[in-house]
């Protein structure tokens, strides 16, 4: 029978993702910082109750791409703090038993890294091989048709040296080479690095990336422009990406990485999970390996960019469960800091039915800060502007979903020290009707919600654990499904994707308790053969037959 002591830590949490120059800043620099994060720990462990986080770059970096280009793999950039700073948050997040999740650069690296640097200083350099070097064709022009994620190609030409380097993203990041056996222990060094500091697990960015066609040939243009992601990308819509990423070599080196991971975990369980933006759910699902072997979990996308109905919504559900390798455990995404924010993509009461579904699924969910207060997308005036995707691309900028956590209403909504600097991206002008105080006041709000889906779920083993069952022509406005684990009561989650009122018969008859509605106002017996929601409600039912 499932027990719930068999599933690990990272199958039975709630994964919270701190941006960490967002989220709190405890020296009023204007930049977020670690000391802010651990003077919010009881927030995010009591008030809110997750049980992980996962904090974005805060390595020395350049900041050409806030953190994604780092500098040196092993340190803290001072604007976060230090090493010191680092062990204190891991000893009183576990005090807490809040896990800590840290990302993971394997694609790239900045081009201020001292290996960058070397590798550029000569052709015969030692670490040349570190990256991808190679001679512009008799024309000039660059070895091959890549195009960079940002936009243009994805080769930068270097005068000095008279070749091309590599670049998946931007040029500020030169893409590692993992071909090379020094190149690949010594970022597995970095991995037992955090692991020997007490991380419970990584995020890998672009995990996807880092095996290319050794060959480096031409990417095939598509006929017809379309983007094999979620939303449209520009020019890198223009290509079928088959050499420059997920080479079948991935899966083998994907395999060491999984066994170092395995050695750790004897001492105590350690998980990844990888940014895997594949479309496709046979190439997305074969990142946990042929045998579990690879990633704890490729992260899951798909629920990105889906339209509101129930059908294509069940639709990535039930394609999700499919495409799992048998003992796989599932995953959602609805928001990060690449993203749109969850509420300015939907209405509120869309919002909170999302936020239902992604805490009722069966699979590991993300939550990106301020998500769980409905934090919108700001805007932000062009001379403010700083993701460098957005001033490359214009309207692709993710500033809009980065902007500080609002605490509260008082002064830069209390993400800083009041007087001091400005934070640096502005504060969301809403911050006064919108934060974590006022919000905690009122029983309805949707910080409210968040607290209850997540208490519901750490109390019940079968929202946590248990099987996923859809039922079937119920209404086609109402996506309803069943948790099940033998031994416990089974719970029913009716979502009414309709702006209308919906009457929902279950074919059973029998009593069951509302344990809550995203109305947040009902908590009452009722009859399965006649529920009724109200507009785009959701209700989680624990069934007492
Ligand atoms: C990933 C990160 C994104 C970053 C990019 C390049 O997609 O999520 O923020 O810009 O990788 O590192
Ligand atoms: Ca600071």
């Amino acid at each position: 029978m499932a027990d719930i002591r068999n599933y690990q830590w990272w199958q039975r949490s709630v994964i919270y993702q701190i941006y960490p120059r967002s989220f709190m800043d405890a020296n009023g620099d204007g930049i977020g910082d670690l000391r802010g994060i651990i003077q919010r720990l009881d927030y995010l462990s009591d008030t809110l109750g997750v049980e992980a986080i996962w904090l974005s770059p805060f390595y020395p970096s350049p900041m050409a791409d806030f953190g994604y280009d780092v500098a040196d793999y092993t340190n803290v950039d001072p604007i976060f703090g230090d090493l010191d700073d680092f062990d204190e948050l891991v000893r009183r997040a576990h005090d807490r038993d809040l896990k800590i999740i840290v990302d993971y650069v394997p694609n790239h690296c900045s081009d201020q890294h001292a290996w960058f640097i070397e590798s550029s200083s000569d052709k015969n350099n030692p670490k040349r091989d570190w990256y991808t070097w190679r001679d512009a064709k008799t024309d000039g022009s660059p070895p091959n048709n890549w195009l960079s994620v940002f936009g243009g190609s994805a080769w930068e030409w270097h005068p000095a040296t008279e070749q091309y380097y590599l670049h998946s993203f931007l040029k500020e990041q030169p893409d590692l080479n993992w071909r090379n056996p020094q190149l690949k222990e010594v970022m597995f060094d970095v991995l037992r690095f955090w692991l020997d500091r007490g991380v419970d697990g990584f995020r890998i960015d672009v995990a996807h990336f880092i095996m290319k066609d050794p060959q480096l040939r031409d990417n095939p243009l598509k006929e017809v422009v379309s983007s094999d992601f979620h939303k449209p990308l520009g020019d890198y819509d223009t290509q079928i990406h088959v050499y420059s990423q997920d080479h079948a070599d991935i899966h083998p080196l994907y395999r060491e990485i999984r066994h170092l991971l395995d050695e750790y975990s004897q001492e105590k369980p350690r998980f990844s999970a990888g940014e895997i933006h594949i479309f496709e759910w046979g190439k997305w699902s074969r990142y946990y390996g042929r045998d579990l072997d690879e990633l704890h979990m490729p992260l899951n996308f798909q629920l990105l960019g889906v339209d509101l109905q129930v059908e294509k919504v069940r639709q990535v559900v039930d394609a999700q469960e499919q495409a799992l390798p048998s003992g796989a455990w599932p995953n959602y995404v609805l928001g990060n800091h690449d993203e749109t924010r969850v509420a300015s993509r939907y209405s509120e009461q869309e919002a909170r039915l999302m936020a239902m579904l992604l805490l009722t699924l069966r699979g590991t969910p993300t939550l990106y800060y301020g998500e769980e207060i409905g934090m919108r997308e700001a805007s932000i005036p062009a001379d403010q502007q700083q993701d460098p995707w957005g001033i490359q691309v214009p309207g692709l900028s993710r500033d809009g979903c980065r902007t500080p956590m609002q605490w509260n209403d008082r002064e830069k909504a209390g993400f800083s020290a009041a007087g001091g600097y400005q934070p640096w991206l502005p504060v969301n002008d809403n911050f006064g009707e919108i934060n974590v105080a006022g919000q905690l006041q009122e029983p309805g709000s949707m910080l409210n919600l968040y607290r209850h889906l997540l208490s519901i779920r750490k109390s019940s083993p079968p929202l946590q654990i248990g099987s996923y069952h859809p039922f079937n022509n119920i209404d086609k406005n109402c996506y309803a499904y069943r948790r099940i684990l033998p031994g416990h009561r089974e719970h029913i989650v009716l979502l009414n994707f309709s702006p209308e009122q919906l009457t929902i018969n279950l074919g059973q008859t029998g009593i069951a308790r509302v344990q809550l509605s995203t109305y947040l106002d009902r908590d009452e017996h009722i009859d399965l053969s006649r529920v009724h929601l109200r507009e785009h409600e959701g209700v989680i039912v624990e069934n007492a037959g």
